[in-house]
């Protein structure tokens, strides 16, 4: 169902004594308002279960920031799908560039983490995103089509349901550089008519399309007031409790 998400990518942030100081603080600050927005802090692996223990405010889940693609067995330092659902996560992200680029994570693969995900009942966050090459050479509608038909486009509609998307343009994740509401506004609605294609307007109008790369307190107003810009997976700017809040009141 669509609505409006400011999601926290923690990345590799945080002991887990200090990651539950900070979702003790959002926690106290989001009880105290009344966001208009779903929050998802998006933990490592290790935090979960605390951070889970730690939220009180039903307006809070808890998200993974990767899976295994296999199910069990002899993949020694693996997290499966299965593991993060008895933590008490809501959500996976899966697909984040940084994964990527740094882990060879590709569609096929990518594909494979979907379907158990779905399976063990998690919320995907599924990222994708053009480097800055391709958004130079004007390749970033393929690069992004490319990635959503081949890691999702063969679930059901049901399925596909279940899924949050996030447009992250590599070349404004941590840089300071953002997308400009124009440039988002394009590439959601790109996203958007994708989906309509290959499911319908109703599936369409029904994924909830984030925004990602260096949102942050100053622009997230303007970012999320595009008609299909649904929110935000914020990096740096989610790891102080501060500037997280003032993105979640973007809305
Ligand atoms: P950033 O990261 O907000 O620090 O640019 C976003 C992300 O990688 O999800």
């Amino acid at each position: 169902m669509r609505q409006n998400i400011v999601a926290g990518n923690w990345k590799m942030n945080k002991t887990v004594q200090e990651g539950v100081e900070l979702a003790k603080d959002i926690n106290s600050r989001v009880e105290a308002i009344d966001p208009k927005c779903q929050i998802i802090l998006g933990t490592p692996f290790v935090h979960i279960t605390e951070v889970v223990k730690t939220v009180k405010s039903d307006k809070i889940a808890v998200a993974a920031q990767n899976c295994a693609d296999k199910v069990s067995g002899a993949y020694t330092g693996e997290v499966s799908a299965a593991m993060v659902k008895s933590t008490g996560a809501k959500y996976v992200i899966l697909g984040h560039s940084e994964r990527r680029a740094y882990y060879g994570e590709n569609n096929a693969i990518l594909k494979e983490k979907t379907d158990l995900a779905l399976a063990n009942d998690l919320l995907p966050i599924f990222c994708v995103g053009e480097v800055l090459s391709e958004r130079e050479s004007n390749k970033h509608f393929d690069v992004v089509k490319s990635q959503i038909e081949e890691a999702l486009f063969h679930l059901s509609a049901e399925a596909f349901g279940k899924i949050v998307l996030a447009y992250e343009p590599v070349w404004a994740i941590g840089t300071g550089k953002t997308a400009s509401p124009a440039q988002a506004q394009e590439i959601h609605a790109f996203i958007r008519g994708l989906v309509a294609g290959k499911y319908g307007k109703e599936v369409a109008n029904n994924v909830s399309i984030l925004y990602g790369g260096s949102c942050n307190a100053k622009n997230a107003k303007e970012l999320f007031s595009n008609p299909d810009v649904d929110g935000g997976l914020i990096g740096g700017a989610s790891l102080k409790a501060e500037d997280f809040l003032s993105i979640i009141t973007a809305f």
